[in-house]
């Protein structure tokens, strides 16, 4: 029998605990032995929630329980995930986290400090697709070329609903908080954080890269405007959170943005809570990984399926990169170098020489435009919708910086990549 202690027992934990019981049969049969949550830990024993296994607010009975084979931390946050990983890994358990705040900074050092104890995390990226699975293990032979992905259920969710349903932003994030979707802290889901802390984990195992949310490039769904929105329906574009590892000769690409991407792709299809990843390999060519990206028995589900695998092996394997680094070795690309087609948006005055004034400010940062259209807004302004051709980074940045201080810009310019 495996026994496990489950340290936070709330969206996710909850359906731990339930799995394991209604689908005991099968995990017993497929794990080769029984799996049996004997205690749960919360912060607030008198909460009501539906699950029937024992409950402490005590660590020690769960960390320092000699009986308990594994760990599934589903608390949330960092520090004290962090100090309670540290203990059981320190007591010889092995463990289970969804947690990928918790990896974006700390894989490395626990993975270390596991060494051949197993600590698996496959809930912590896409909740209930097997995407570290299938990076791990199916695709291992290739050399990976790109992953490029709807990587958060909430800010799909909303995307959808404001663009299909014109739901506004707030009542919007508030569903999906009441679906147990978003983070305790919705900051993360909707300023592209926790997005990019599972691009943080898959770039590590697809090019065993070394990197922290600070050395990327990360926006949000945050200043997404109506008129922006409007814009994509009349072009047939979708807007995407999307996250891209990319392999640029000997560099990593890693960033998390906002994308128009066109409505012929099928990642644009991908709507709702469900996530959707493609990975292309060089041997293999391109893969896609479709489904619920968040939720609790979704999440669950890729939880339950780290214990049978513990059950089946009791042995570990380093989940990052690779064993020892006898191949390329790679370095993250600077944000200032990363290429890309950008839509910009700008609020002008409607008045002669204005259109002139604004294409060779482009064409002094060396931006070449490949489309533009304008609306009236009213008398005396008009939105400017420009695509560009492939550019610099670095360059959109100086021109933005020119745009907001030109006299003949109205208000911030809004710029959304474009992936076509
Ligand atoms: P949740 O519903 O907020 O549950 C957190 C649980 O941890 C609750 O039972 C809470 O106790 C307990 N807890 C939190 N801080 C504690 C503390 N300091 N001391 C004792 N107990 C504490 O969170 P969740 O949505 O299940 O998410 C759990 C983890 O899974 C997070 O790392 C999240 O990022 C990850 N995840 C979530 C999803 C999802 O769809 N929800 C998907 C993938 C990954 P009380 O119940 O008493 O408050
Ligand atoms: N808050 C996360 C999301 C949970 O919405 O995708 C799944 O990781």
């Amino acid at each position: 029998m495996l026994k496990v202690g489950i340290i936070g027992v709330g969206t996710v934990g909850a359906s731990v605990a339930n799995i394991l019981k209604d689908n005991a049969d099968i995990i017993t049969a497929r794990a080769g032995m029984q799996i049996v949550p004997i205690i749960g830990l919360v912060n607030n024993l008198k909460k009501e929630r539906n699950v029937s296994i024992p409950l402490t607010d005590d660590f020690d009975k769960v960390l320092n329980d000699d009986s308990i084979d594994v760990i599934v931390e589903l608390m949330g946050g960092i520090e004290k995930p962090l100090e309670v990983v540290t203990q059981a890994l320190k007591n010889g358990k092995s463990v289970v986290t969804a947690n990928k705040a918790l990896l974006a900074y700390h894989r490395y050092d626990l993975q270390d400090l596991a060494g051949d104890t197993p600590f698996e995390y496959e809930a912590a990226v896409a909740g209930g697709i097997p995407i570290i699975n299938a990076l791990r293990e199916g695709l291992s032979a290739n050399h990976i070329i790109s992953i490029k992905g709807i990587m958060n259920g909430t800010s799909n969710y909303m995307l959808t609903k404001m663009i299909n349903e014109n739901v506004n932003y707030d009542v919007i994030l508030k569903e999906a908080q009441d679906l147990g979707y978003a983070e305790a802290d919705p900051t993360f889901d909707v300023g592209g954080f926790d997005a990019a802390h599972k691009l943080l984990i898959l770039g590590s195992i697809a090019y065993g890269i070394d990197a922290k949310p600070e050395d990327i490039l990360i926006e949000g769904i945050e200043n997404i405007s109506p008129a922006d929105i409007e814009f994509a329906k009349e072009f047939d574009y979708a807007i995407k959170l999307l996250a891209i590892a990319k392999k640029v000769g000997t560099e990593i690409e890693l960033r998390v943005h906002p994308v128009l991407i066109p409505n012929s792709q099928m990642i644009s299809k991908v709507d709702g809570v469900m996530n959707g990843i493609s990975v292309i390999g060089d041997k293999v060519g391109e893969t896609m990984y479709y489904g619920p990206g968040a939720g609790g028995d979704a999440t669950a589900s890729a939880v339950v399926a780290n214990l049978i695998d513990i059950a089946r092996k009791g042995k570990g394997s380093p989940m990052l990169g690779f064993e020892k680094n006898n191949v390329e070795k790679l370095t993250l690309m600077s944000k200032e170098d990363i290429k890309s087609k950008y839509y910009i948006r700008l609020e002008v005055e409607d008045k002669t020489g204005v259109l002139a004034r604004i294409s060779s400010l482009l064409e002094e940062n060396g931006i070449s435009i490949e489309k533009i259209i304008q609306k009236p807004l009213t008398n005396d302004s008009a939105n400017l919708f420009l695509a560009t051709h492939i550019c610099l980074e670095k360059n959109i940045t100086k021109v933005l910086k020119a745009l907001t201080n030109s006299k003949e810009v109205k208000t911030k310019p809004a710029m959304i990549r474009i992936e076509d």
